[in-house]
């Protein structure tokens, strides 16, 4: 096995902690011979600035504006024409889309997928509605089709070891993982970093673990544990207008809440994180006011 060394960047709250923002840091400040995103789809969404300019992504990892090849992994789940539309997007803006390389063996959504995600759990879960769950579900239910079984992929397809240095760019976030997030409000596949061996390396490979999260909390989707009255208290809801707290994929208003410190222990202590990065310090910092929930209380 020729890989060196892998970093992974991974999102220790409900997504929106700015993965994407640090994935181009790091991309720019060490020599990756691969970015690479592990798990999800569409349903992310990456801002990024470059040279004064907005870009967004949903699919596609954010090496792409600095010349890294990219892949998008096993476990992925790839929309087709949202794919294109961001190779196109890419190229039109002068990025080398030939770096963009996706797994054989990742699955399609469907239009059947996008249909029965509105029909059955846009609104009683608040998903993103990109077809992801029922996606997935296909997929562990050995029914789904691959990307390897569509030929609008030639040229795209990436069948081999990788090498030399990687970045792993997670999406969403500890709290939306299958597992650990709060089921059913969660997305559909694993976001913590040992998943991010799908790509094809052992653990053992794994050096630095980048743990992103804000400064305070924010949800996007239906979550019983961010209520609607979150909504009506004032000082949340100025952080939440200077934070300009609404998502990049939905334009969904984002529910804001003082950050969890337990459960940011938690995340911590279980993905692995090597280094804590915080955002969004600045916008507290304009509101004023600092409070944390603690040991289960808001202090
Ligand atoms: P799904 O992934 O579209 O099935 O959505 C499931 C839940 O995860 C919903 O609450 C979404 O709002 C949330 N979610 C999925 N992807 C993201 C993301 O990239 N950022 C923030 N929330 C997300
Ligand atoms: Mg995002």
């Amino acid at each position: 096995m020729n890989i060196k060394n892998v970093d992974i960047c991974v999102g220790l709250a409900w997504g929106d902690e700015a993965k994407g923002k640090i994935t181009v840091h790091l991309t720019k400040e060490n020599k990756y011979d691969f970015v690479c995103r592990w798990a999800g789809g569409n349903n992310a969404g990456h801002t990024i600035y470059k040279d004064n300019k907005k870009y967004v992504t949903n699919l596609i990892p954010c090496g792409i504006f600095y010349g890294v090849k990219c892949i998008i992994g096993p476990d992925c789940v790839v929309n087709i024409d949202n794919f294109f539309k961001e190779i196109e997007y890419l190229k039109e803006n002068g990025f080398n889309t030939d770096l963009i390389k996706v797994s054989p063996k990742a699955h399609i959504i469907t239009d059947e997928h996008i249909e029965e995600d509105i029909a059955k759990y846009k609104n009683k879960l608040g998903t993103t509605a990109k077809g992801i769950a029922p996606c997935y579900r296909d997929k562990y239910g050995r029914t789904g089709k691959r990307v390897k079984d569509d030929k609008k992929f030639e040229g795209y397809i990436w069948d081999e070891e990788l090498y030399g240095n990687i970045l792993c760019e997670g999406a969403q976030g500890f709290w939306l993982d299958i597992n650990y997030g709060n089921y059913p409000y969660i997305t559909s596949s694993n976001t913590l970093p040992y998943s991010a061996c799908s790509l094809g390396f052992p653990p053992q490979l794994i050096n630095k673990i980048y743990g992103a999260v804000k400064i305070y909390d924010t949800r996007v989707g239906y979550d019983p544990d961010f209520p609607e009255e979150l909504l009506k208290d004032d000082d949340l809801k100025k952080l939440g207008e200077l934070g300009e707290e609404y998502g990049s994929t939905t334009g969904r208003q984002r529910i804001v809440n003082w950050l969890n410190v337990d459960k940011l222990i938690k995340a911590i202590n279980i993905s692995g994180t090597t280094s804590l990065i915080i955002s969004k310090v600045d916008i507290i910092q304009k509101l004023g006011i600092y409070k944390i929930y603690y040991k289960e209380k808001l202090i």
